[in-house]
């Protein structure tokens, strides 16, 4: 990805206050941090002996903060330093960047970023500057803003007397702000000074904002405790949604506002989110922010839209989110993330909006926790405590310590082999963030518990047993909003649970005659909706497909991936016209139309943290034919042909074998047994895979986390 080159030097930005945090506070929130991990696990402390330096390590973290703070000299032979270090790495980092494309050697995008690094200077204009001339107005610039200490602009001042009006979420989040002051005894003074900044500050934004909420009878049980969340993640439906992350950013929100929180979510504003969205963005203001130790200041703008009681703040940096595509590759991606984490903490403390809970998703967003406790722990969003939420353990963000370092900036103390450190050469950020999270979770049980396994760890499996004590499993659920075959505006013929039997016979036809397969309602429909990659048993699939096509049968794929699972499924497409249909897209509406259409669901995965095309699946009233792996493993019950009972087929060992034996038991009580069968589909979209519970189950570990 290209980066823009800066044009004129700016003044250093106040981030540098924050990266100086006082040293005996800094180092004893640190030991007690510490400890707790110890305390809850410490049949682990043989095998991660460095968990024990971290704490020594800890102790220096603010001295070496401070020495952070970016003397340019120091910056330069720091660069120059680095470069050998990366050279020395290069190799490894490539072997753990297979996650992600590596399109370019490391070392030279170090040296290179670097060349450009200097002098310091200001980004490309921002978007907005060029687009959103009239938000501007309402929100004038905050430039050379402090981050950490959000001053209060005149302007912002003058629209006091507006924003009284709007009495809405941001002050309720005033208010959880205040109220986590108290537990925290010695930070109530400058906690409260941040409250009351913010009544000063919220105004104008809430005023903007509320311009272009989406309004909808939100029902908030407010006889419940109140709680504020920022999540932090890098996807959400519907600005940008690569998989299953999106569906529950988008989904998790809503239902905890229903639960009495205050939610906020901090996205990059990419490039790729749709016109429609930019266009009713809001402009809440700007500010530059040092990164690492590029020896320059980043611009930070942030971009609102509020919808359905949830607000949607935008990160805006063209520099990083410009791409059409939200993960490109390690080279660009972990500089993006660096950029991104900080700058979500940092736009919070800018919002003056501090949260009780910062709950980030994935590595992506797994530095928060980390930046949270070491160079943002005396600034007021050091107030908060962190969740971060894996999704997916694969994707790890592991790349070579010294380009962690520069961009990050992240004290030395954090690359120790308790947090950061992956071994010689690497650094992790998902390591780091679960070493300083005050909570994991992953979204399932059956995960929670697979991930300390070696069989599906990562590599992670020794630190995730180490930080087993604060590790818990909660399954997704499904917005029962977006995926309503009653109400769904992308089906043909509508249905519920009375008249499913009938409707969606109809809706299989529409989906034949839409994907050019024989039109037959007799024919055994199995669709599969996946991301073609490695994770999803797609090698069983592709193997056993001339077993499945035995004339009474039809296969719909729809995915988009690696390029051998493409081309498979194409070519099967074109050796079986009429029977096999290869969607290689991605389709919203389209998926949703297999859901409806298909009679039966493939997820064979290897590996499956949670799934939610089983859910969607069993929603439509389409039986899922699952791997017992994850959350598949949570949210299908076998069916059970004496007793009747079950929700789908499954198989437990990664074997074709064993998945075309459950194609062929589904089928079997397809075709010999339609009463049974249509129990069953029934059954299905009664069962309650509705975010319900589990998001009752995030606001107690919310509320665990902050008991005042
Ligand atoms: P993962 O997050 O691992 O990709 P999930 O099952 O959790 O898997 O979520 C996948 C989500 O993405 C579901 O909402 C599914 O409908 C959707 N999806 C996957 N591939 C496509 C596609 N090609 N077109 C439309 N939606 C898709
Ligand atoms: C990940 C997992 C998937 C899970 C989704 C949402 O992408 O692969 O199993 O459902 O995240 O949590």
């Amino acid at each position: 990805m290209a980066r823009k080159k800066a044009s004129s030097v700016k003044k250093k930005p106040a981030t540098t206050k924050v990266a100086a945090p006082a040293a005996e506070k800094a180092a004893s929130v640190e030991e007690k941090a510490i400890s707790a991990v110890t305390e809850t696990a410490p049949t682990e402390e043989k095998k991660e002996p460095a968990a024990k330096e971290t704490v020594s390590a800890e102790k220096k973290t603010a001295p070496v903060a401070e020495k952070a703070a970016p003397a340019e000299e120091k910056k330069v032979s720091a660069v120059k330093e680095t470069v050998p270090a990366a050279e020395k790495t290069a190799v490894a980092a490539e072997k753990a960047a297979s996650p992600e494309e590596k399109k370019e050697l490391p070392v030279k995008k170090t040296v290179s970023a670097k060349e450009k690094t200097v002098p310091a200077a200001p980004e490309a204009p921002p978007v907005e500057e060029k687009k959103k001339t009239p938000a501007k107005k309402t929100a004038p610039a905050k430039e050379k803003m402090d981050p950490a200490a959000a001053k209060t602009t005149p302007a912002e001042g003058k629209k006091r007397t507006s924003a009284k009006k709007a009495a809405s979420a941001e002050e309720k989040a005033v208010s959880a702000a205040a109220k986590a002051v108290p537990a925290k005894g010695k930070k109530r003074t400058s906690a409260k000074k941040a409250a009351s900044v913010e009544e000063k500050s919220a105004p104008a934004a809430v005023e903007a904002a509320s311009a272009v909420e989406e309004v909808s009878a939100v029902n908030v049980m407010s006889n419940l405790p109140r709680r504020s969340v920022a999540f932090i993640g890098s996807e959400c439906h519907p600005f940008v949604k690569t998989g299953g992350l999106g569906d529950v950013m988008y989904a998790l929100p809503r239902e905890l506002v229903r639960l009495n929180c205050d939610v906020r979510v901090i996205l990059p504003r990419y490039a790729c989110i749709p016109q429609k969205y930019q266009d009713q963005m809001v402009y809440r203001g700007e500010f530059y922010m040092d990164l690492g130790k590029t020896g320059r200041n980043y611009y930070v703008g942030i971009m609102e839209y509020v919808c359905d009681g949830v607000v949607y703040d935008f990160i805006d940096n063209q520099e990083f989110f410009s791409s059409g595509n939200p993960y490109l590759n390690l080279v660009d991606d972990i500089p993006k993330y660096c950029f991104f984490s900080k700058a979500a903490l940092a736009a919070l403390n800018y919002l003056n909006w501090i949260p009780d809970i910062v709950h980030c998703h994935d590595w992506q967003a797994a530095l928060v926790p980390v930046y949270l406790r070491t160079l943002f722990q005396d600034s007021p969003i050091g107030h908060a405590r962190s969740i971060l939420t894996i999704h997916n353990l694969r994707f790890q963000g592991i790349y070579n310590i010294p380009t962690i370092q520069y961009w990050s900036g992240l004290p030395d103390s954090v690359f120790g082999m308790g947090a950061l450190k992956e071994n010689y050469v690497d650094a992790n950020m998902l390591k780091g963030g679960l070493a300083y999270a005050d909570r994991i979770t992953t979204v399932s049980g059956t995960y929670a518990y697979e991930i300390q396994t070696a069989e599906y760890g990562e590599h992670l499996e020794n630190h995730l047993r180490y930080h087993s004590g604060k590790l818990r499993g909660i399954v997704n659920g499904i917005d029962y909003g977006m995926w309503n075959p009653e109400t769904d505006s992308a089906l043909t013929v509508h249905y519920n649970r009375d008249t499913v039997l009938e409707h969606k016979m109809e809706n299989k036809l529409a989906l034949q005659k839409e994907l050019g397969l024989e039109e037959d309602a007799g024919k055994f429909v199995i669709g599969l909706i996946s991301r073609l990659t490695n994770q999803k048993g797609l090698d069983l699939v592709s193997s056993i497909i001339p077993q499945v096509l035995d004339g009474n049968t039809q296969v719909v794929v729809l995915g988009t991936g690696d390029k051998q699972y493409e081309d498979t499924f194409r070519y099967y497409e074109g050796a079986n016209r009429g029977t096999f249909s290869a969607c290689i897209q991605y389709d919203e509406a389209r998926a949703h139309r297999i859901y409806a259409g298909a009679d039966a669901l493939l997820v064979p995965s290897r590996f499956e943290p949670c799934g939610l095309t089983q859910l969607n699946a069993m929603h439509y009233g389409t039986l899922p034919i699952v791997r017992e792996t994850g959350g598949l493993k949570d949210t299908v019950q076998p069916y059970n042909i004496f007793t009747g009972d079950g929700n789908g087929f499954t198989f437990d060992r990664y074997d074709a074998g064993l998945l075309l034996d459950a194609i062929n038991r589904a089928k079997t009580l397809y075709f010999t047994n339609r009463d049974q069968w249509n129990q069953v589909v029934r059954r299905d979209m009664e069962k309650d895979v509705s975010w319900e519970n589990s998001a009752k189950q995030y606001k107690d570990l919310y509320l665990e986390l902050t008991q005042w």
